[in-house]
C-alpha cells in the first residue's frame, strides 16, 4: 500500500553486501531493440545504490578498441571476444559491466559466458518489425534500400538465445518497466540483494 509497486516503477535494490562479487549483464538483441536505452537506465539506477558499473556499448567500443573491425562474421566474433575480455577484468574487480552489444552469434555469447563466469544474459527480444519501425539510426532503411550490407536482421543472422537468464520484449512497455523486470530477475537469481536485507519489502 505504499504506492511503490506500480508496474513501471523501477524497484530499488539493496546496497552491496561485504561479500558482493561483480557480475556481467550481457544485453543481446537486434539493432534498435533497446539495449543501449536499457543499459543506460540500469547504470543510472545501480550507481546511486552503491554499485560500480561500466557501460560497454558496442558502438562506443567500435570507435576505440574495435576500430579496426568490420561487420563480417570474423570481425563480429573478434568484437565480442574483446568486449568479453574487458568485462571479465571489470567483473572480477567488483564492477558490474553492462554490455550492450548485438552479439548475434550464440557461440560468441557462450564464449563470453565461459570467459566471464558470473554472467546474466539479457535477451532484448523486441520483434524485428518493431525494431524496423524504431530504426533509431536509420540503418534498417539503408539496408532495405541496398545501401548497407551485413545488417543484422536484414541480410545477416541473429541467433535467438536459447536459454537467457532474462528476456524482455519491450513492446507496449516503457523502458523503466523493462528495467524493473530485469532488476527483479537479477535479484531473484541472487546477483543483487533485495532492499531491506532478505525481505522483499
Ligand atoms: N521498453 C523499451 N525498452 C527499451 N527501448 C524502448 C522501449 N520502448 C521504446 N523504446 C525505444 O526503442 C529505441 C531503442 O533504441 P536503442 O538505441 O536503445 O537500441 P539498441 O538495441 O541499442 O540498438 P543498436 O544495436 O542499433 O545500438 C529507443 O528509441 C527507445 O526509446
Ligand atoms: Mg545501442
Amino acid at each position: 500500500m505504499t504506492g511503490s509497486e506500480t508496474s513501471d516503477a523501477v524497484p530499488p535494490v539493496g546496497p552491496p553486501r561485504p561479500d558482493f562479487e561483480g557480475f556481467c549483464l550481457w544485453m543481446t538483441g537486434l539493432p534498435s531493440s533497446g539495449k543501449t536505452t536499457l543499459g543506460g537506465i540500469l547504470r543510472d539506477r545501480l550507481r546511486p545504490s552503491g554499485y560500480r558499473t561500466e557501460l560497454l556499448d558496442g558502438d562506443e567500443i567500435r570507435r576505440g578498441l574495435s576500430a579496426d573491425l568490420g561487420f563480417d562474421r570474423k570481425s563480429r566474433e573478434a568484437h565480442a571476444t574483446r568486449v568479453a575480455f574487458v568485462a571479465k577484468l571489470l567483473a572480477r574487480n567488483g564492477v558490474i559491466p553492462i554490455v550492450t552489444l548485438i552479439s548475434p552469434y550464440a557461440s560468441s555469447r557462450a564464449a563470453a559466458r565461459a570467459t566471464i563466469g558470473r554472467f546474466v544474459e539479457v535477451y532484448v527480444a523486441t520483434p524485428l518489425p518493431v525494431c524496423e519501425a524504431r530504426d533509431v539510426k536509420g540503418l534498417y532503411r539503408r539496408a532495405r534500400s541496398g545501401e548497407l550490407r551485413e545488417m543484422t536482421g536484414v541480410d545477416d543472422p541473429f541467433e535467438v538465445p536459447s536459454d537467457p537468464e532474462v528476456t524482455v520484449r519491450t513492446v507496449g512497455e516503457t523502458p523503466d518497466a523493462s528495467v524493473a523486470h530485469i532488476l527483479r530477475e537479477i535479484v531473484v537469481r541472487g546477483f543483487l540483494p533485495p532492499p531491506n536485507g532478505d525481505r522483499s519489502g
